[in-house]
């Protein structure tokens, strides 16, 4: 049995895989909330870069990673493909798990695919300065090893109750060289408004979007940098299933379930994509996204046309979503707290492609306890939720008796988020079930947009 299964560095991915090719039902495009209009390419201009719009509505199924992408890429890349073998022992189930080390980059997870593309075509479109939110810490600490890699600067406004939960995420980020500051800050005029009513208001992923989308697009020479959600995101983290899928070819294996966690969706799309190509193809499996059942997106959030933030700045996009003024429960310690899902995770799950399950913190804790206590890497809290999931279907599998195989993306290490663990070992944590009236309550208005 081979317990870990590695690729050379001429084998990481050339191109990355581009799912809009192959999507049974296209995404509905993004509208101006103004007019209920389509928003053209040129109207996202203030924001991005024009090299990675035309990556953002690209139908193109490969799009070539640029060499001096690549070479930063083989700082970490490619990520070594484990097959979870103490923990199959511990569960006692024929199933044969793997799990994909996405923790093995500088920041710890996965999040520096994108950010060392986005940072680069930047760069070469002459922007000096990008800006960025971050919830638990992790994406404004890759996008801050990214900048330092291409000489760029970075401003990161980070969700206040993290901010001051996780101050060694800060200070990665400034080792990095990059400026973060707590959200709602004073410093624009979407934080502003929240910053005067209450200076310690716990913030949220909506909110610091709009504070650094009003940075990027105002300050001079300067862009937005976004960590999930959106479909060049997505594109970017197809090096990771492009890997597993040739690591698994090596050893003569194929996933009949495939599971990662999901915040905006961005890890588990590039686990998933190039498998579900396969799907769209005919081949069976079951393709399984975890998120919190305190920020059910998926599970309870209706399919509509909705704002990306919380000051209602950006285009309106079709998702799965809770409502853009939606603020987490402070007790939820396990990140994946946005408001809204991936437009193409949100199609994909429309077209039963996909499926959605909802996990409450202390389940997901209790797995990634399990699964420190059997492989050893202790997985960042988001990465418990498809734990979880992981070891619910290797005991379904042993119910059966059926040899499943089944691939997790590890999206990251939570060597950083220690406090949440001895929350939770310290019988400090309690699950929180987003009750259905408060999401009534929150959807209430979306109603006055188009259907997507
Ligand atoms: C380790 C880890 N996994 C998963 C996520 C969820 O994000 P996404 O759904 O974009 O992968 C995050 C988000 O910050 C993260 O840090």
């Amino acid at each position: 049995m081979k317990r870990r299964i590695d690729l050379n560095e001429k084998d990481i991915p050339k191109q990355w895989y581009n799912i809009q090719a192959d999507m049974p039902n296209p995404i509905p495009p993004p509208l101006n909330p103004a007019t209920g209009q389509p928003i053209t390419p040129d109207m996202l201009t203030p924001i991005f870069t024009m090299n990675i719009i035309e990556q953002e509505v690209s139908t193109e199924r490969w799009i070539d990673i640029p060499e001096e992408v690549i070479e930063k890429y083989l700082i970490w890349r490619p990520t070594p493909l484990y097959r979870a073998h103490f923990l199959e022992k511990f569960l006692g189930t024929p199933a044969r798990i793997y799990f994909k080390n996405e923790g093995v980059s500088p920041p710890g997870s996965h999040k520096p695919n994108t950010a060392i593309a986005q940072a680069y075509f930047n760069k070469v479109s002459g922007i000096k300065r990008l800006a960025t939110e971050t919830g638990a810490g992790q994406w404004g600490s890759a996008l801050s090893f990214a900048c330092n890699q291409f000489g760029i600067e970075c401003k990161v406004y980070m969700v206040r109750i993290s901010y001051n939960q996780k101050p060694y995420r800060r200070v990665l980020m400034e080792t990095w060289g990059a400026k973060c500051v707590p959200s709602p800050s004073p410093d624009t005029n979407a934080g502003r408004k929240f910053f005067e009513q209450n200076p310690e208001h716990p913030g949220s992923l909506g909110i610091a979007i709009s504070e650094a989308v009003e940075d990027g697009a105002t300050s001079k020479d300067s862009k937005y940098s976004i960590g999930s959600v959106v479909n060049h995101v997505l594109l970017h983290q197809t090096v990771v299933g492009l890997e597993a899928y040739k690591q698994l070819d090596m050893i003569g294996e194929y996933p009949d379930i495939l599971i990662g966690c999901a915040g905006g969706g961005s890890n588990f799309a590039g686990l998933f994509l190039p498998f579900a190509r396969d799907k769209i193809h005919g081949k069976e499996m079951k393709i399984i996204a975890c998120e919190p059942a305190s920020c059910p997106t998926m599970t309870k959030g209706p399919y509509v046309y909705d704002f990306g933030d919380t000051a209602e700045t950006t285009p309106l996009f079709a998702m799965h979503s809770l409502g853009h003024k939606f603020v987490p429960a402070p007790i939820h310690a396990g990140g994946l707290r946005y408001h809204g899902m991936s437009p193409i995770l949100s199609r994909l799950l429309m077209d039963n492609l996909i499926e959605a399950r909802a996990y409450g913190q202390l389940e997901t804790f209790k797995a990634g306890i399990t699964f420190a206590r059997t492989e050893g890497f202790v997985p960042a809290p988001e990465t418990n939720h498809a734990i979880a999931c992981v070891i619910e279907e290797a005991k379904k599998s042993k119910e059966e008796g059926k040899e499943k195989v089944i691939l997790m993306n590890w999206s990251g290490h939570g060597i950083i988020d220690l406090a949440a663990y001895d929350a939770y070992l310290s019988g400090k944590l309690e699950d929180y079930v987003l009750p259905d009236d408060e999401i009534q309550e929150l959807i209430k208005d979306l109603g006055k947009f188009p259907k997507p």
